[in-house]
C-alpha cells in the first residue's frame, strides 16, 4: 500500500475510534459536550481523508460547500429555539437521506458488478424515503402541516403496492442499469413511500419516527459507503443505524409501546374513553406554596414538556439555589420521555447549568420518593400519571412513571386542567397530597423566588 493510501486508511481508523468513543461520551450528560466535539472532529477528519481518497480535483466547490454548510449549520444551531430542536433534527436527518440518495445516483457512472448496483439502489431507496419521511415529520412538528394522523381506507393496500413497485423497479434497475426509467421509478416511488409511511402517524409520535428515520439515514449512508467503496462511510453509517434503532427501542420501552403500535396505531389522534376521576382539585397560591417549601428539607423537581414551553429552566435553577441555601436537599427526577425528544430535560437543565449529579433517572428517584417532602412537578403530566400504575384500562397503563404521588406533598405547576400528550385525565391532580399551582411555570416559579426574597 503506498504511503498516502496508508495515511488515509489510518485516518479512517482514527476517525472510527473517535466516533465510537464520542458516542460513549454522549451516553452521559456530564460528558456529552465532549462527545459531541470529538465526533465532530472525527467527521472533519473523515471528510478530509475521504476527499483525498477519492482523488477529487475540484476543491473550490468543496470549500464553498464547506463554508456554506458550516455557516448554515452554526446559524441554525444558534438561532433555533429549544422547543424547536426536534424539528431541526428532522430537517438535518432528511438532508442526510438526500445526500445518500445523491451519492448513490453519482456512483452509477462508475458502477461495476451486481453487488455495487444493489448497494446503489439501497442508498437511493433508503435515502429517498428518509428524505421525504423526515420532511413530513418536520412539517408535522413545526405545524406547517396538520399534525393529526392521516388515515384513509385502502391505505395499507396502496402502501403495499408502492413497496412492490419499488422492489420490482429495483430488481429491474440491477438487471438493466443503463435503462434510466428504472432509476427514476426507484427514486420516485421511494420519495412517495417516505410520505405515505409517515402521514398515518400522529405529530406527537414524531420523535420516535425521527429516531427511526435517523437510523434509516445511517443505513442509507452505509449502503452509499459500499457503493463508492468508502470504509469510513460504512462505519459511520452503521453506527448511526445501530444507535438510531437502539434509541427508538428505548423510547418505545419508556412509553411501554411497541414500535408497530407507534407506526401503525395513530396513537394520540384517537384518544381512549375519558376515565372518571374521583376526588377534588385543591389549588394553592404562591404564598402558601412558599410556606410549605420554606419548611421542606427534601425537594424533588420533576420537569416535563411544560418547562420547555415556559422556558422556565433558568428560574428553576435559581429556585434550586435558593432552596439549597435554605438547607433543603434538591434533586431532579428525569423521565426518559419527558418532553418531546430524547434528553430534552437534560439539555434544558444543562443550559441553565444545573449540576449533572443533581439529575436522577427515574429508577434512582422513585425509591427515594417516600422521603421527599415536596415533589414539584413543572409542566409534566403523562410522565407522573399514577394511572399508568393503578388503572388497567388506561391507554398508558404499564408505562413506567415517576411516582411523585408517593411524596408527602406534590405541587403541580401547569396553566389549566388540560391533559398532556396522551390526552388522558391525570388522577394525580385529585390526590389528597396534591396542590395545583396554576399558571405559567416561569411566572409561578418567579413568584416563589420573590417570596423567598421578601
Ligand atoms: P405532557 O404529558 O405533554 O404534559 C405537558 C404539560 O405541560 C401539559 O399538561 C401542559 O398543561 C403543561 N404546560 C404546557 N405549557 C406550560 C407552561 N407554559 N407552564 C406550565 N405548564 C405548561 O408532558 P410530559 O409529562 O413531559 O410527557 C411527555 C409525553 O410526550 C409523554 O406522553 C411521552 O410518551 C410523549 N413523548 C415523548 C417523547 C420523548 S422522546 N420525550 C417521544 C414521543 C412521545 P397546561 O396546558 O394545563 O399548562
Amino acid at each position: 500500500m503506498e504511503s498516502t493510501q496508508l495515511l488515509i486508511q489510518l485516518s479512517y481508523v482514527v476517525a472510527a475510534g473517535l466516533f465510537i468513543y464520542g458516542l460513549k461520551l454522549l451516553g452521559s450528560a456530564g460528558t456529552a459536550r465532549r462527545g459531541n466535539l470529538l465526533s465532530a472532529i472525527a467527521m472533519l477528519l473523515a471528510i478530509v481523508a475521504a476527499l483525498l481518497d477519492q482523488g477529487i480535483v475540484e476543491y473550490q466547490w468543496i470549500l464553498i460547500g464547506f463554508v456554506l454548510g458550516g455557516v448554515i449549520g452554526a446559524g441554525a444551531a444558534r438561532l433555533v429555539q429549544m422547543t424547536s430542536m426536534p424539528e431541526m433534527v428532522a430537517l438535518f436527518n432528511g438532508f442526510g437521506g438526500m445526500a445518500s440518495l445523491l451519492v448513490g445516483v453519482a456512483a452509477i457512472a462508475t458502477a461495476t458488478g451486481t453487488f455495487t448496483l444493489v448497494t446503489i439502489v439501497l442508498s437511493i431507496l433508503i435515502g429517498g424515503l428518509t428524505f421525504t419521511g423526515s420532511m413530513v415529520a418536520y412539517g408535522k412538528l413545526s405545524e406547517r402541516i396538520g399534525s393529526a394522523a392521516i388515515v384513509f381506507s385502502g391505505q395499507q393496500i396502496v402502501n403495499s403496492l408502492i413497496v412492490l413497485g419499488i422492489l420490482a423497479s429495483a430488481v429491474m434497475f440491477c438487471i438493466e442499469p443503463a435503462n434510466a426509467q428504472w432509476l427514476y421509478l426507484v427514486i420516485g416511488l421511494s420519495l412517495l413511500f417516505g410520505i405515505m409511511a409517515v402521514i398515518p402517524i400522529g405529530g406527537a409520535d414524531m420523535p420516535v419516527v425521527i429516531s427511526l428515520l435517523n437510523s434509516y439515514s445511517g443505513l442509507a449512508a452505509c449502503a452509499a459507503g459500499f457503493a463508492i467503496n468508502n470504509n469510513i462511510l460504512i462505519v459511520a453509517g452503521s453506527l448511526v443505524g445501530a444507535s438510531g434503532i437502539i434509541l427508538t427501542q428505548i423510547m418505545c420501552k419508556a412509553m411501554n409501546r411497541s414500535l408497530s403500535n407507534v407506526l401503525f396505531s395513530g396513537f394520540g389522534s384517537a384518544g381512549g374513553p375519558a376515565e372518571k376521576v374521583e376526588g377534588e382539585i385543591k389549588p394553592i397560591s404562591v404564598d402558601d406554596a412558599y410556606y410549605i417549601l420554606e419548611a421542606a428539607s427534601n425537594v424533588a423537581i420533576i420537569p416535563g414538556y411544560g418547562m420547555a414551553v415556559a422556558q422556565a429552566q433558568h428560574v428553576v435553577k435559581e429556585l434550586t439555589e435558593i432552596l439549597e441555601k435554605n438547607g433543603t436537599e434538591v434533586n431532579f427526577g428525569i423521565h426518559p420521555v419527558a418532553g418531546r425528544m430524547p434528553g430534552h430535560m437534560n439539555v434544558l437543565l444543562a443550559e441553565a447549568d444545573v449540576p449533572y449529579d443533581q439529575l436522577l433517572e427515574m429508577d434512582d428517584i422513585n425509591p427515594r420518593m417516600e422521603n421527599v417532602d415536596v415533589a414539584i412537578v413543572i409542566g409534566a403530566n403523562d410522565v407522573v400519571n399514577p394511572a399508568a400504575r393503578e388503572s388497567e384500562g388506561s391507554p398508558i397503563y404499564g408505562m413506567p412513571v415517576i411516582n411523585v404521588d408517593h411524596a408527602r406533598t406534590v405541587f403541580v405547576l401547569k396553566r389549566s386542567m388540560a391533559s398532556g400528550f396522551a390526552g388522558i385525565e391525570n388522577p394525580l391532580f385529585y390526590k389528597d397530597n396534591t396542590r395545583m399551582l396554576f399558571g405559567d411555570a416561569k411566572e409561578s416559579i418567579g413568584g416563589l423566588i420573590r417570596e423567598f426574597g421578601n
